[in-house]
């Protein structure tokens, strides 16, 4: 009986400790047990059609979490008297948000009005990793949705000309770390850049080179090669790393090398702690795989919503 009244108190004490909105891996459990099978099946059935699927989920989430917290802000349509962050300037290359929608419409058959869209990005993301050859880890869940979504705010997402200090600001603005911002970097594993996005580095880089002295020379031409001064080729580009469906750690043994895409990637190696971790995550897969899981936990528990979405282009 005394063992009973300690488990119970035990119990109450938990309950208290943990804010009412604390995310936990069991969160759907039992309002909706089938939740993560569904996300999967649709993650898995839309790469069947298409390879750059994986980046586009990642990418999505983590635009997501930048802005306003992970609140699924990211997927909401325009409307008559608002731009949505989707229709804000770096919106080039968010793609596959009908990966999101068709998880939704699966996910509102089984358990309706119960199941976030952030959280289904949340899913997707990892899902998207998992799926591409990385690890995977249970997803921390409960994230509301939010109803706002301005394209003015895409401004806060950090760009590929930053240099380590604004960088770390733009981390640290959201509670992550040096070690964060070098893990999550490594999500350059996956996918592709459009010229406009690297061309400060291969064309009129400085008053005295046109090309960035940290690219390798033979790295350099190619993307010039690409991407000439004035290309009007809207597609042409180039993949993040060597080997851009598969998330690996190419991208940091690629950095070490000069070749790497944005002037962001370069800025991680002007840093003697950042470039530390480029190091260690370039020898070794496993560590950054464990680091990557940690660092993704943290950014995707940047929450901020405040309902949950029956339709994830829609506020209710
Ligand atoms: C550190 C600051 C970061 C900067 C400045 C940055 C910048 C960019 C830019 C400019 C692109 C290419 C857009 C284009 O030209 O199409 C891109 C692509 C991408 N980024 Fe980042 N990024 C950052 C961090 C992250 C993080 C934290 C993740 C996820 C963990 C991520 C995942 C991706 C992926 C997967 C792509 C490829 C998208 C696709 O192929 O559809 N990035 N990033
Ligand atoms: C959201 O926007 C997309 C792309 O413009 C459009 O195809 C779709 O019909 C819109 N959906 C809603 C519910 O507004
Ligand atoms: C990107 O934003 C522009 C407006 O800035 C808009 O015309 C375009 O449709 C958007 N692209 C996507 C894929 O949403
Ligand atoms: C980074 O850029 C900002 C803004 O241009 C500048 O003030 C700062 O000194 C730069 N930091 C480094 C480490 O280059």
């Amino acid at each position: 009986m005394a063992s009973l009244v300690a488990l119970v108190s035990a119990f109450l004490i938990l309950q208290i400790l943990s804010p009412v909105d604390a995310l936990s891996t069991n969160y759907y459990d039992h309002t909706c047990p089938q939740l993560e099978a569904t996300v999967t099946a649709a993650v898995k059935q839309a790469m069947m059609n298409d390879k750059t699927v994986p980046a586009a989920l990642l990418r999505m989430h983590f635009h997501d979490c930048f802005i306003r917290g992970c609140d699924g802000s990211v997927l909401l349509n325009s409307t008559g008297g608002n731009t949505a962050e989707k229709d804000g300037p770096p919106n080039i290359s968010l793609h596959a948000f009908y990966v999101i929608d068709n998880a939704k419409k699966a996910v509102e058959a089984l358990c309706p009005g119960v199941v976030s869209c952030a959280d289904i990005l949340a899913l997707a993301a990892r899902d998207a990793v998992a799926l591409s050859g990385g690890p995977t880890w249970n997803v921390p869940k409960g994230r509301l949705d939010g109803r706002t979504s301005k394209a003015s705010d895409t401004r806060q997402l950090p760009a590929p000309i930053f240099n380590i200090s604004q960088l770390q600001q733009s981390f640290s603005q959201r509670g992550l770390s040096m070690e964060d911002l070098v893990a999550l970097s490594g999500g350059h594993t996956l996918g592709f850049a459009h010229c406009s996005s690297f061309q400060n580095r291969i064309h009129n880089f400085s008053p005295t080179t046109d090309v960035d002295p940290s690219l390798s020379p033979s790295f350099a031409a190619n993307l010039r090669n690409v991407c000439p001064l004035g290309n009007t080729a809207n597609n042409a580009g180039s993949t993040l790393d060597s080997t851009t469906t598969t998330f690996d750690n190419v991208y940091f043994k690629m950095l070490r090398q000069g070749q790497s895409i944005f002037s962001s990637d370069q800025a991680l190696l002007t840093n003697p702690q950042t470039k530390a971790l480029v190091s260690k995550f370039a020898s070794s897969q496993q560590e950054f795989n464990k680091a990557f899981i940690q660092s993704m936990i943290k950014m995707s528990s940047l929450t901020g919503g405040q309902e949950i979405r029956l339709d994830c282009k829609v506020a209710r």
